[in-house]
């Protein structure tokens, strides 16, 4: 497949299929994602690849968040578990970090390095017949997500990539072209 065909081609998918995605696909795509620019090889990315009972606690904690708004306390329960068991069911997902540095300009570059590694995923996940789900959020810094997927200290979780075959995969959503974004300069 042509890059530019993946990049065209790449969804965030929010449903997959119940097949699973194996442990040589998941290594083909960090590899990728190892391989992003990165100032000063400071390699910072670490990648959790969060099995069903990890996925189901970092969906309780997600869960948890989301009960917390609900009045009810009965329907914040099963708000709660309805978002553990649908991270349980997930076919693959990937929590992203980088390792943290005292040095602002260094924390800025190695979470940008982060993110390429992470567009590295999305586009060779696309190449391999796979989609993904980039999902970030302030649950990322919560004790009990950050425990299910067992990062260090020093670590900040920066995504969550989930993996998988599309279910479906949606039309594009309609962006304007770079030419409105764009000066020509000098
Ligand atoms: C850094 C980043 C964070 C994102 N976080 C979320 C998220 O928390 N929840 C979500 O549903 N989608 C999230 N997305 C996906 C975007 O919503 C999605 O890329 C956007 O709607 C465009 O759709 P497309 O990816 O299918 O082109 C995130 C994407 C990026 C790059």
């Amino acid at each position: 497949m042509q890059t530019i065909e993946a990049i065209r081609g790449r969804r965030s998918i929010k449903r997959f299929t119940g097949r699973p995605i194996t442990k040589s696909e998941i290594e083909a795509l960090l590899d990728a994602a190892a391989l992003a620019p990165n100032h000063r090889l400071t390699q910072p990315w670490r990648f959790y690849v969060l099995g069903p009972n990890a996925r189901h606690a970092y969906g309780l904690a997600l869960g948890e968040r989301k009960a917390r708004k609900l009045e009810d306390p009965v329907r914040g329960r099963e708000l709660r578990d309805n978002v553990a068991n649908e991270h349980r069911a997930l076919p693959c997902m990937i929590a992203v970090s980088v390792v943290k540095s005292e040095n602002p300009e260094t924390a800025e570059e190695d979470y940008a390095a982060a993110m390429m590694a992470i567009e590295n995923i999305a586009l060779v996940a696309v190449d391999m017949g796979l989609g993904t789900h980039i999902k970030t959020g302030s649950v990322m810094s919560d004790p009990a997500a950050r425990g299910a997927a067992g990062v260090a200290e020093n670590e900040r979780i920066v995504a969550i990539v989930n993996v998988g075959e599309p279910a479906d995969v949606p039309l594009p959503k309609p962006r304007e072209p770079a030419s409105a974004s764009t000066r020509w300069v000098g």
